[in-house]
């Protein structure tokens, strides 16, 4: 091989191995379990032709059990780099059909190498997730490469976005890495997450379950609250992460990306008007109320199946991205409980970290009562939710759409928490806890002796409503800044960005916070 000529068909002779994976045999396995292969996944999710790939060539030096004659360009991952809606991102995709995308030694340098380019050069990190586990043949240096990862997914936490996008049976090593990052894509049918799967289960707890049941997309969307998204097929879901990234700053030291608004922001929405009902107690959809106040199609919502009490997502507010935070009503009244408080202050978090102002739209009763939320800790979870938005210092925007009560009232973005700008509709109810509670306990006495209680009592609750039920008490305080029409709020709220646009805010310097975990 001496002339250039031969040198250049020798590199396509490489690269042509290394196209070819794990072999014909078992690409066509991964089609016919309905699954892309690891490079058709990187040309849905890259902007087209912006692919470039490097360790291509990396291989595994295990010696044992005849792994040694067992060699894949590559070792079962593609890394590189590409472009995402015109911005840099690394990538890596885990290749099935290679060792089962199984972790070795040089697998888990290639990750590293990506993550550490990726923290390096300030841009986010996707990675494509179809492996199963740790590369038993590579024994303990499987397990020190998963560490390797774990350690640089959690030095890169909250200083580039993490994306994980699940799309095999990952299970062991292959499921904490996701774990740590900050949203984790799921596709129907085809990936499953699991720390031990069904085999394991069986022989040790005699449990009969499928990849399904125990850990599907359904299942880590609606139950676990493992995964953020879930998508019907590949493509879909790969879409879903452009989507996302369009919301996202490539690190913690750069604003989000804005665009030129296509909406107008003095649009009043006079619907807003009407949507509260007369009665307190029956529900509305909050996400008719989010509709129609941010820019119109840009409500991406995160974590939609799991303690749907509470509304997480981006979106946009005169063209600049915004996290929202939100009760659902429709559901269990709009209370907080445990899950909504830990997938709101994950949320918080995120948002904090990458510069993303955020925008609260309260109506919440309170904290959910009952003997499994206290014993299942809901105050060391509620907890997680306040200390998230005390520890904000992203602008922080606030709208009480109806009821503030009690200590839900100081969690979500309260003035006392440092909300910058509190706005309140004339249909919102602050107080430290609802009429009809309120009552029994302060006037109990009064109830008992009158002469009929039940009037009583309704007169005592009307004469609660009509004095502490209100914004005006609040506003009379300066806890909220503004009493305003329903109709106005987004102007308002763009009004109220624009302002916050030069905020400066810090924490005292410190290690790190102590948040209860
Ligand atoms: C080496 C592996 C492998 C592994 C799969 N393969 N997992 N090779 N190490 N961990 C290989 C198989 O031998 C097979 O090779 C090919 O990949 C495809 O695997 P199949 O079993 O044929 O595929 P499928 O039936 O789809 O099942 C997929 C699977 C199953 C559910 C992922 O392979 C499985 O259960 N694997 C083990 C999962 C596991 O327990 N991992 C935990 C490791 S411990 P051939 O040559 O036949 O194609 C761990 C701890 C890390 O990760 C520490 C975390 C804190």
């Amino acid at each position: 091989m001496s002339s250039t000529h031969e040198k250049l068909s020798h590199l396509e002779k490489l690269r042509r191995k290394a196209f070819e994976g794990g072999g014909k045999e078992r690409v066509e396995k991964q089609r016919a379990a309905g699954k892309l292969t690891a490079r058709e996944r990187l040309d849905l999710l890259l902007d087209e032709g912006s692919f470039e790939e490097i360790d291509m060539f990396v291989q595994h030096e295990c010696h044992h059990f005849g792994l040694e004659r067992k060699k894949v360009p590559g070792d079962g991952v593609v890394t590189g780099f590409g472009r995402i809606g015109g911005r840099s991102v690394a990538v890596f995709a885990q290749d099935f059909t290679v060792f089962g995308g199984s972790l070795g030694l040089a697998h888990a340098r290639k990750i590293c190498k990506i993550m550490d380019h990726a923290v390096r050069l300030g841009i986010p990190i996707v990675g494509l997730d179809d492996s199963g586990g740790a590369r038993i043949q590579e024994g303990v240096d499987s397990l020190g490469g998963y560490a390797e990862i774990f350690l640089r997914n959690t030095l890169a936490s909250g200083v580039v976005p993490q994306i994980s996008v699940v799309m095999g049976p990952c299970a062991g090593g292959a499921v904490y890495s996701p774990a740590i990052t900050d949203f984790v894509f799921m596709v129907e049918g085809t990936s499953y997450m699991f720390v031990t799967g069904p085999q394991v289960i069986k022989e040790v707890t005699h449990e009969q379950v499928s990849f399904e049941q125990l850990g599907g997309a359904g299942v880590h969307n609606e139950k676990s609250g493992v995964a953020h998204f879930s998508a019907r097929t590949e493509p879909e879901c790969l879409q879903a992460v452009r989507t996302l990234l369009s919301y996202l700053p490539p690190n913690n030291m750069s604003e989000p990306p804005a665009v030129t608004p296509q909406d107008d922001p003095h649009r009043r929405e006079e619907s807003l008007n009407r949507i509260i009902p007369d009665s307190p107690s029956k529900p509305y959809d909050m996400k008719d109320v989010i509709a129609a106040i941010v820019d119109r199609e840009t409500f991406f919502e995160v974590h939609r199946g799991y303690a749907r009490n509470i509304i997480v997502g981006f979106a946009r507010l005169g063209g600049r991205p915004i996290g929202i935070v939100a009760q659902q009503p429709a559901v269990l009244a709009g209370c907080l409980d445990i899950d909504s408080s830990t997938k709101g202050a994950r949320f918080i978090r995120f948002c904090d970290a990458f510069n993303i102002p955020l925008v609260t739209f309260e109506d919440v009763p309170g904290f959910l009562p009952g003997v499994a939320q206290e014993h299942g800790g809901i105050i060391r979870n509620g907890a997680k939710l306040l200390y998230a938005y005390c520890e904000a210092t992203v602008p922080k925007l606030t709208v009480i759409t109806r009821k503030a009560y009690g200590g839900a009232y100081d969690v979500m973005s309260s003035k006392h928490v440092r909300g910058d700008f509190n706005f309140a509709w004339p249909t919102a109810e602050v107080a430290v806890m609802g009429p009809e509670g309120a009552v029994n306990i302060v006037w109990k006495d009064e109830i008992e002796k009158a002469k009929d209680p039940k009037s009583e009592r309704e007169r005592l609750i009307a004469e609660y409503r009509e004095k502490f039920a209100s914004p005006y008490i609040a506003a009379e305080k300066g806890y909220v800044d503004a009493v305003i029409e329903p109709a106005e709020t987004r102007s308002r709220l763009i009004r109220a960005l624009e302002l916050s646009k030069t905020k400066r805010e810090r924490n005292p310097p410190r290690k790190h916070g102590n948040i209860p975990l």
